[in-house]
């Protein structure tokens, strides 16, 4: 690949999903890119950039971003955060919300689905408390691809096998042949929806919990910003976000969650102490 096909691929991730490529990382840019070339049968890399260039073969640029992203994933990933939105951010929220009863989560980035159905497989775990909850999970990726695959529900031996407790496999999936596919009803539970987290993601609406883990570390520290501050648009002010373990960014308006390891609350509604407060002077400015 020359050095004009590289930059040039730099700088398209970096636009269209935020991949944010080192310039040592031309080998990885090949390998990756490589099964593409054979599939579309592209004479070469450079042949797959000029078209891509072109923006005149349906489903390349897609392809190509697909590629290129890192879709690992896995149930119940890292543990603690999903014991803590288990024991400490679900209570929380399930004695703030009793009266509207209705309760919004959000898996962003959630790739093919393992943390989403996580995410059901913990509320699940408490349902006669959510006896009569409106309660919604909604489930979002730039990769229509992974997303088909977590809507589809079916897992290898292998992804069933990392992370999720045998109980858990039991209660909810049906084997079928070598694979393992989810119940309806946990299926059911998870809406799935294509969306890019550069772009506009106020049409997604409000929402109580947040995961948004393993993507911020591919986005340089602009697009983290500008991602932080949408979903702190996106969260209700007592709500929580959890983000992977290295992911948090000083000076966004979140703060670590002293009692929920792994999560973060929004900051942008605690007063502080002698600062203007927009809140009070909105009530003054109407008399
Ligand atoms: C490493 S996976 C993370 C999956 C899951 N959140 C977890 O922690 O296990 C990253 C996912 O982010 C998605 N992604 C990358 N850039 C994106 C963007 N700009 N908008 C939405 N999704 C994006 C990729 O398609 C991929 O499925």
């Amino acid at each position: 690949m020359t050095e004009a096909s590289f930059q040039f691929l730099r700088e398209f991730l970096k636009a269209r999903s935020g991949l944010n490529l080192a310039a040592d990382k031309r080998y990885l840019v090949e390998s990756r890119l490589a099964p593409l070339v054979r599939s579309f049968a592209f004479a070469s890399l450079d042949a797959l950039v000029t078209l891509l260039h072109a923006d005149a073969t349906p489903g390349l640029a897609q392809s190509v971003l697909d590629a290129m992203a890192t879709h690992e994933t896995s149930f119940f990933r890292d543990g603690v955060p999903f014991e803590s939105f288990r024991t400490i951010v679900l209570p929380r929220l399930l004695a703030a919300r009793r009266e509207t009863r209705r309760l919004r989560v959000w898996s962003a980035a959630a790739s093919t689905g393992q943390e989403a159905y996580s995410l059901a497989m913990v509320l699940a775990g408490v349902e006669p408390a959510l006896t009569d909850w409106h309660v919604e999970i909604v489930a979002t990726d730039m990769s229509a691809a992974a997303l088909a695959k977590g809507q589809a529900g079916t897992y290898s031996q292998f992804e069933v096998q990392r992370g999720l407790p045998i109980k858990s496999l039991l209660r909810h999936f049906t084997q079928v042949g070598e694979e393992w596919t989810v119940d309806a009803d946990l299926r059911a539970a998870i809406q799935w929806r294509v969306a890019n987290l550069l772009g506009d993601l106020r049409w997604l609406g409000r929402f109580d919990v947040v995961f948004c883990r393993n993507i911020l570390i591919y986005l340089d520290q602009a697009a983290k910003a500008e991602l932080l501050a949408k979903i702190s648009d996106a969260l209700a002010p007592d709500g929580a976000l959890c983000l992977g373990s290295t992911e948090f960014m000083a000076g966004c308006p979140f703060a670590p969650d002293a009692q929920a390891p792994g999560f973060h609350q929004p900051i942008r509604s605690v007063p502080i102490p002698g600062a203007p407060n927009p809140a009070i002077e909105r009530l003054q400015a109407v008399g």
